[in-house]
C-alpha cells in the first residue's frame, strides 16, 4: 500500500463532508479552506485530514512518505468536461488566416475548419492516433487535469468516427484518470453530404450508433447546433436517435447564433449545454426550469475573437456554471485549465472562488462525476494537484500563464 502524508499545507481547498453537487447563484462564491492542514492518503484515498495542531496520532507512521507542503495549496484536481483531445493534426495555418483577416465561418467555407481535420483523420492509423493523444493527456494531466471528457467529431464518416471512439475508449482504458466518451457524429456535414444532410443523418443513425452502442464506446451524445452546421430539428432528431441508443444529451450551442436549440435539448434531457457565447433570455428561463449545466468556454472566445459567454447574468439569474477548455486544434489550442481560470476572472469577471466551482464540482457535475471528483472529502481518491509556493488562491488565476503545479497525485 502506499501511504503518503501531506503535512503544512497552506491552504486545503474544496474541502468537507458537505460539499453540494453543484453550487449556483450567490453559493459559487462558497470555498471551503482549511488553513494550515493535513492530508492522510492511502493509495490515494483520503483517510483523514484536518488541522496540523490536530494531526497527531491520525496514522501509522510505518512505510509513509511525508510532504511538506509548507506555502503551498492542496486542490482537487480540475475536471474539463468538453475537451476534442483526439485528433489528427494541429491547424496553426488556419490561425495565420485568422491573423490576416478571414473568420472562423469564411475559413470553415474554402476548407479549413472541422473538415479540414477530418481529411487528417481519415489518414491517419489508430494507432497513432491513440499516441498523439496519450501524448496531450500526459501535458493535461501535469496542467493539473484530472478527469477528461473527449469527443469524436473529426472523422465524419462511420469507419473514422468508430476509429476516434475506439482511440477514446483505448484511452479509458489505459489511463489512470478517467475519460468519458462523447459521440460527435454531428460535428459538420462531410462535403458530399453538403447537399443531402438526411443522407449523413441516416449514416449517424442508421450505420454509426448500432456499432457504438455494440462495442460499448459512448457515454454522451452531442451535435454542433449552428447555422450552417446542424438545425434544430436535426439535432432534435438525432439526440431521439442517440438516445435510444443509451447516449446522454450534451451539445454545442449558441457559439454564433441564437436558434432555440437550448430549450429543445434541455426538453430531451441534455445534461450540459455548451458555448453559450450568445444566450436569449428564453434560453435562460430553460435553464431556470432544468437540471441541465451552462458550460462556458472562454479559451474558444478569447482565441477566435467572438463575444465571451455572460457568467454574470447567468449566475444573477441563480444558476450554476460551468468551465471547460475546449481543447481542440481549431478553435481552442489550449487544455491548460489554469489558463481558463484566469480567462473566467480577467474576461468573464468571475471570482476566482466562483471559477474554481465552475472547474471542479460544477464541471464534475458536467460529465456525470459528482460522486467521485472535484472535492476533498473522506473516502474520496479525487486525483489532487499540489501547487508550488505561492502567496494565496487568487494568485493562481492572477499570475495567468505561469504554471504553478508542483506535484500531482493520481
Ligand atoms: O467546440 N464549435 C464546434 N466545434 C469546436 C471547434 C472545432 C474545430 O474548429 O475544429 C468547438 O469550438
Ligand atoms: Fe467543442
Amino acid at each position: 500500500m502506499q501511504k503518503i502524508l501531506i503535512k503544512n499545507i497552506k491552504g486545503l481547498v474544496q474541502v468537507g463532508e458537505n460539499i453540494p453537487v453543484i453550487r449556483k447563484g450567490k453559493e459559487m462564491q462558497e470555498l471551503p479552506i482549511l488553513e494550515n492542514a493535513f492530508l492522510a492518503l492511502e493509495d490515494n484515498e483520503v483517510i483523514a485530514y484536518g488541522l496540523m495542531e490536530d494531526w497527531e496520532g491520525i496514522t501509522d507512521w510505518r512505510d509513509l512518505e511525508i510532504v511538506d507542503a509548507e506555502g503551498r495549496y492542496v486542490l482537487p484536481a480540475f475536471c474539463d468536461s468538453h475537451t476534442h483531445t483526439v485528433f489528427a493534426k494541429t491547424r496553426e495555418e488556419e490561425f495565420v488566416d485568422k491573423i490576416n483577416g478571414l473568420s472562423y465561418e469564411e475559413i470553415a467555407a474554402k476548407g479549413g475548419g472541422i473538415l479540414n481535420s477530418a481529411r487528417k483523420l481519415a489518414e491517419i492509423s489508430e494507432n497513432d492516433l491513440f499516441n498523439l493523444a496519450q501524448t496531450r493527456i500526459d501535458k493535461m494531466i501535469a496542467c493539473g487535469t484530472g478527469a477528461i471528457e473527449i469527443k469524436s467529431g473529426y472523422g465524419l464518416s462511420v469507419d473514422a468516427e468508430i476509429k476516434m471512439l475506439r482511440v477514446i475508449k483505448r484511452l479509458k482504458e489505459s489511463n489512470k484518470i478517467v475519460i468519458k466518451a462523447t459521440f460527435l457524429g454531428a460535428h459538420a456535414f462531410p462535403v458530399e453530404y453538403k447537399d443531402n444532410h438526411k443522407g449523413y443523418i441516416d449514416l449517424i443513425i442508421n450505420d454509426m450508433l448500432p456499432i457504438i452502442e455494440r462495442e460499448n464506446l459512448a457515454d454522451y451524445i452531442d451535435v454542433f447546433c449552428e447555422r450552417n452546421y446542424f438545425s434544430v430539428e436535426e439535432m432534435i432528431n438525432i439526440l431521439e436517435e442517440g438516445k435510444k441508443h443509451g447516449l446522454i444529451p450534451k451539445v454545442h450551442v449558441n457559439q454564433f447564433s441564437v436558434m432555440g436549440a437550448v430549450s429543445k435539448a434541455i426538453e430531451l434531457g441534455a445534461l450540459s449545454v455548451d458555448h453559450l457565447e450568445n444566450l436569449g433570455d428564453e434560453d435562460l428561463v430553460a435553464l431556470q426550469n432544468s437540471n441541465c449545466i451552462p458550460t462556458l468556454l472562454p479559451g474558444c472566445s478569447h482565441f477566435l475573437g467572438i463575444p465571451f459567454g455572460d457568467a454574470r447574468r447567468l449566475i444573477n439569474a441563480n444558476l450554476s456554471v460551468a468551465l471547460a477548455s475546449d481543447f481542440n486544434p481549431g478553435s481552442t489550442p489550449n487544455y491548460n485549465l489554469f489558463t481558463i481560470w484566469s480567462l473566467a476572472c480577467i474576461k468573464l469577471k468571475m471570482t476566482p472562488e466562483e471559477a474554481f466551482n465552475s472547474l471542479t464540482i460544477n464541471a464534475a457535475y458536467a460529465m456525470g462525476l459528482s460522486e467521485t471528483h472535484g472535492k476533498i472529502c473522506l473516502g474520496s481518491k479525487t486525483p489532487l494537484i499540489m501547487t508550488k509556493q505561492i502567496p494565496s488562491l487568487a494568485y493562481l488565476p492572477y499570475s495567468f500563464g505561469e504554471l504553478n503545479v508542483e506535484r500531482i497525485f493520481i
